[in-house]
């Protein structure tokens, strides 16, 4: 039945603390799945050109202050005002590669003393994603590459923290790949995993929602 098993586009989140190298392996997946042919496109949350990101911004830059439950939501209704938008492109056959998403919300929050549950109520009912991969690098090692650019959260203790969550987060799906490797033997498994998922999705495997 072809109706039911139309080829969509992939859902596929990066996700690991800040400095492990998600920004430079989704820019590789974009160019290495358009070199194949395929229509991709690469997005971040916060997606900070919204009304709603702008906010984001300006709290993440020191430049304003809000409660964290405030900025919890925020966080997801950012991510709420572009799932319409998500939605037909993959359904028109787009595959996103997306730099952080609902678990980076739900480990960054938690790891302030939010209670975990409340911090995914706001979540559920956006895109589950295709595919998570996380990016693993012990936060002492990522502190260890420099360049934090000394926006909130970006300090060794905290990532500490958040590394703790993520590790609550993780469920057996998530493929966690060692972001301590050379960049090409990352991006080497990347290929191969995500490769794996558009094939999947072009094959008609269904879309589902959060939290699965
Ligand atoms: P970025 O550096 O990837 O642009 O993300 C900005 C910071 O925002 C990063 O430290 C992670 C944090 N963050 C949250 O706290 N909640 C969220 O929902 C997202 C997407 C990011």
């Amino acid at each position: 039945n072809r109706q039911s098993h139309e080829s969509r586009g992939a859902l596929i989140v990066l996700e690991g603390l800040d400095r492990s190298g998600k920004t430079s392996q989704s820019n590789k997946l974009l160019s290495f799945l358009e070199g194949l042919g395929f229509s991709v496109e690469s997005w971040r949350f916060p997606d900070r050109n919204t009304c709603v990101g702008g906010m984001i911004s300006s709290y993440l830059a020191n430049k304003s202050q809000l409660d964290d439950h405030t900025i919890h939501l925020l966080f997801s209704a950012n991510r709420w005002e572009k799932r319409s938008l998500m939605e037909s492109k993959l359904k028109s056959g787009t595959t996103l590669i997306v730099d952080r998403y609902s678990y980076s919300g739900v480990a960054f929050s938690s790891a302030k003393g939010l209670d975990i549950e409340w911090c995914k109520a706001p979540e559920i009912g956006l895109l589950a994603p295709d595919l998570v991969l996380y990016l693993d690098i012990p936060p002492e090692k990522a502190a260890e590459r420099g360049g934090y650019g000394g926006e909130r959260y970006e300090q060794l203790e905290f990532q500490q923290k958040v590394s703790q969550q993520y590790h609550v987060l993780r469920d057996p799906t998530w493929q966690i790949v060692d972001a301590r490797l050379p960049m090409e033997d990352v991006e080497k498994q990347l290929r191969e995993l995500v490769l794996e998922c558009v094939t999947a999705c072009q094959k008609g495997k269904p879309l589902s929602e959060l939290w699965l």
